[in-house]
Parts: structure tokens; C-alpha cells; sequence
């Protein structure tokens, strides 16, 4: 939020996804640069945006997620990369959701697509999911990054990581160097859980090749009693609901992580059927 809000002002564009993460919504507020929204992964109506806007601003900046919290589907990064060289502009993605879970040894999104690091402007990721802690990073060219570290507020005028959660991070990183085959492993579960909750005609959106399978169910009422019933089982799924996403698309939201068996699969989206017939 702050990274944003720091880097680009009311000279600016910034073109950002339309089922952005709040903490992108909010520093595209703070930094007082116009903002369009974009159809969610549309690259061409992204293109046309750009092609129409892009000289009447200094900077712009593409904001987009590696894995979407909502819908567990994945930007079609070659392509916006692509238009962010066409059009001379910055790009972040938010890999809170990707890093630690795609491409062949859990590198995030940009192994997953094979692009080079350099392609991307603004890596933002959080150490709250994959890497088991608290705190979030930004990393990218080192003029940035320098630039960042003595002039951004949020981090200027904030406490670093505790050592609890540095030490928390720092193991879970180590431990996927050592063990990068835990990110197939967690792919292939995932796959699992998404054709098998496909084939039992649960909704999983537009979920693809990420570890977030949200099922789709209807009012939120529906999702919060989903959850409760579920909870009683043994089965810890949240329910998501209005705002986050539209009124009438709450949902109970899957995560997968590699520990987790076929087994436990299988069970819980067999509880997910049996309780979603009795409401
Ligand atoms: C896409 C995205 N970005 C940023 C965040 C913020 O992460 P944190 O809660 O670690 O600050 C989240 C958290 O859910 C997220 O889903």
C-alpha cells in the first residue's frame, strides 16, 4: 500500500485489475494518481486502456496479482508483460498468493510463466501465507529498492520484522530450497481437489493451477452456515462474503498446502456436498 502510494502521484496512471486486493485499491488511493479498473485478466481491454491513456501521464503503473484471493485464478502475466514494454510502463504483482505455491520449486508466478525477474518492475509478496510468519517484502531492481529503503514511510517510520517472525520466514523459505518438491506435490493436490469438487458439480469459478479452490455456493448466509456446519466436522473453511466478492457469489474458501492427503480431500469435499444438499 504504501510502496504505491509512495511511487506514483497525481501526474500518474495507475491501470489495476478489477478484483484487486484491497491493500492495491487502497495505496492507488493514497498516492492520488487517476485509477482505471480493468475486467479482471482482460489484457485486451487492458491494451485499449493503454492505448488511449498512456500520454496523458508521466508514470503508469500496471497493478495485478500472481494468484487472485477471490477466485484462485492466475494472471496472464506473459502477455501483460508484453504491453507493459509496449507502452513504457511499471508493473507489480502481488505474489501473496503464488509465492510458495507456483512453478517448479515454489518461486511464484514468474517461474511459473518462465519470465525474467527483470520483466517486473515491483515483486510485492507477504510472509502470512507460503512462509508461515507476519510482514511482506517488496524486491525488485536495485536503484528501486534503494530508493524504497531510504524514502518509503511505511517503512521509514516503522519497526522492522521481529525475530520470531524473521526466524519463522526464513525457515519456511529454507525448507522449500531444500524441499522444492513440496510445490509439485502442493500443485498436484491442489488439481486433485479442484477436478474432484468439479466432478461432484460443486462451482469452483474460474479457479486454475493455484492452491485457492473457492466454492461457490450463493447468499452469504448460505456460505457463514456452510462454514459453521463444516467446523463441526473437523473441516477449517472460511466463509467469503460481500464485499469481498459480489452479493450473490459468497463462498467457502479452499486452501490446499502439500501436507495436506487425498484422502483429506476427498473427505472434505464429500462433507462439502452432503452439507450444501441439506441447506
Ligand atoms: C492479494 C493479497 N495481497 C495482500 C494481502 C495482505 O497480506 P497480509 O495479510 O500478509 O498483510 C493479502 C492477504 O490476504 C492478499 O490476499
Amino acid at each position: 500500500m504504501t510502496t504505491i502510494g509512495h511511487l506514483f502521484n497525481h501526474n500518474d496512471l495507475i491501470v489495476c485489475d478489477s478484483l484487486s486486493h484491497n491493500s492495491i485499491q487502497e495505496g492507488c488511493n493514497l498516492s492520488g494518481a487517476t485509477i482505471i479498473e480493468f475486467p479482471h485478466n482482460d489484457y485486451q481491454a487492458l491494451d485499449n486502456i493503454l492505448s488511449q491513456q498512456r500520454e496523458q501521464y508521466q508514470k503508469v503503473l500496471i497493478a495485478i496479482e500472481g494468484v487472485y484471493s477471490t477466485d484462485g485464478d492466475l494472471a496472464p502475466l506473459p502477455e501483460i508483460i508484453k504491453l507493459k514494454h509496449q507502452y513504457k510502463t511499471f508493473l507489480l504483482v502481488d505474489e501473496a498468493h503464488s509465492i510458495g505455491t507456483l512453478g517448479l520449486s515454489g518461486r511464484g508466478i514468474g517461474e511459473h510463466f518462465n519470465v525474467q525477474p527483470s520483466d517486473v518492475d515491483l515483486w510485492m509478496g507477504t510472509l502470512s501465507k507460503s512462509f508461515a510468519s507476519c510482514g511482506g517484502y517488496i524486491a525488485g531492481g536495485k536503484e528501486l529498492i534503494e530508493y524504497l529503503k531510504y524514502t518509503s514511510p511505511g517503512f521509514v517510520f516503522s519497526v522492522g520484522m521481529s525475530p520470531a517472525n524473521t526466524a519463522a520466514a526464513l525457515a519456511a523459505i529454507q525448507l522449500l530450497k531444500e524441499e522444492p518438491e513440496r510445490a509439485i506435490t502442493l500443485q498436484t493436490r491442489a488439481k486433485f481437489c479442484l477436478d474432484l469438487a468439479k466432478s461432484r458439480n460443486l462451482n469452483a469459478g474460474s479457479s486454475a493451477d493455484s492452491p485457492i479452490i473457492p466454492i461457490i455456493v450463493g447468499e452469504p448466509q448460505k456460505a457463514v452456515t456452510l462454514s459453521k456446519n463444516l467446523g463441526q466436522q473437523g473441516i477449517n473453511v472460511n466463509p467469503m462474503v460481500y464485499p469481498s466478492v459480489p452479493y450473490d457469489a459468497a463462498r467457502l474458501r479452499l486452501f490446499i498446502t502439500c501436507l495436506h492427503t487425498e484422502a483429506q480431500i476427498a473427505e472434505t469435499v464429500s462433507k462439502i456436498v452432503r452439507a450444501s444438499e441439506e441447506i
